[in-house]
């Protein structure tokens, strides 16, 4: 068996890592607060995809810093795909989610870096520079909003709180609308601010009672698994199958929640 990194190591990965999502974050930020000069284009045929040069660029300088500092590990990102997925340590990164919210002027996008340390996410850090938080968690020492810790809001039922709900053009959308249905038959409510990332970890923040999405990849959603984890929620094991490359359907929610809103969604959850 492998002896596990040593602690120095990892310790050494979150603050690099909380360093540079914030940097990201402000340069991005610089971009949005001109956007009107922003070329937006689309991914392949699919016209709400969206990508600009900010997204592009900041995938690039994350990388950049990431292999100066760690040249041993392995990164995913949205922008630039994977390399050396053998390694012990992958970086999983998305520049910015929420691109359509940052194009169109609205406030909820941010930089997302997950870690995931022999298979399993162990880092993970968010950064919303227009609203100056930092959400950040590492396994085994707590998730934080700044530097407060963060707990999930472990309500009876989903009449306590607001759900977030989110879906796209990829797989699995014919089951938005059920769950959706059924979410407000049995007195919830919802909001979709566009940020994956941002709800998953708002869930960590005790803001949103849970987060289901019909299908997310695995750089929406890495770093927020684990500030959900840490602050004491229940995840639908997103990593299992090929989820680290293809994605999966997402719920994160306090444990009572959970079960609910799972019951709501049924098998195709855990498929
Ligand atoms: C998207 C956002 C959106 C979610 C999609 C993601 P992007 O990421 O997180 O809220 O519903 O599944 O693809 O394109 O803004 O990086
Ligand atoms: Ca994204
Ligand atoms: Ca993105």
């Amino acid at each position: 068996m492998t002896a596990p990194l040593p602690d120095a190591q990892l310790q050494h990965r979150y603050e690099t890592a909380k360093t540079l999502a914030t940097e990201a974050a402000r340069l991005a930020e610089l971009a949005y607060r001109q956007r009107d000069t922003l070329v937006v284009e689309h991914k392949g045929d699919e016209l709400q995809d969206l990508v600009s040069i900010v997204d592009k660029q900041t995938e690039a300088f994350i990388k950049q810093t990431l292999a100066e500092a760690f040249p041993e590990d392995g990164f995913l990102g949205e922008e630039t795909g994977a390399a050396d997925l053998d390694a012990r340590c992958i970086w999983v990164v998305d520049p910015i989610d929420g691109t359509s919210c940052f194009v169109n002027g609205l406030h909820s996008w941010c930089v997302s870096i997950g870690l995931l340390v022999d298979g399993k996410a162990a880092i993970g850090v968010i950064a919303d520079a227009v609203h100056g938080e930092l959400f950040h968690a590492r396994s085994g020492h707590g998730a934080w909003l700044n530097d407060q810790p963060m707990r999930v809001r472990d309500v009876p039922d989903v009449r306590h709180g607001v759900m977030g709900m989110g879906t796209n053009h990829r797989d699995g959308k014919e089951h938005f609308i059920p769950v959706l249905s059924q979410l407000l038959e049995q007195g919830g409510t919802f909001i979709r601010n566009g940020s994956g990332a941002l709800m998953t970890a708002y869930v960590a923040a005790g803001r949103l009672i849970g987060y289901y999405e019909t299908h997310i990849n695995s750089w929406d959603c890495l770093a927020g698994l684990v500030m959900v984890a840490e602050a004491g929620g229940r995840d639908n094991d997103f990593l299992r199958g090929n989820g680290l490359l293809s994605g999966n359907p997402l719920l994160v929610a306090g444990p009572q929640v959970y079960a609910q809103v799972a019951a709501m969604v049924g098998p195709t959850l855990d498929a």
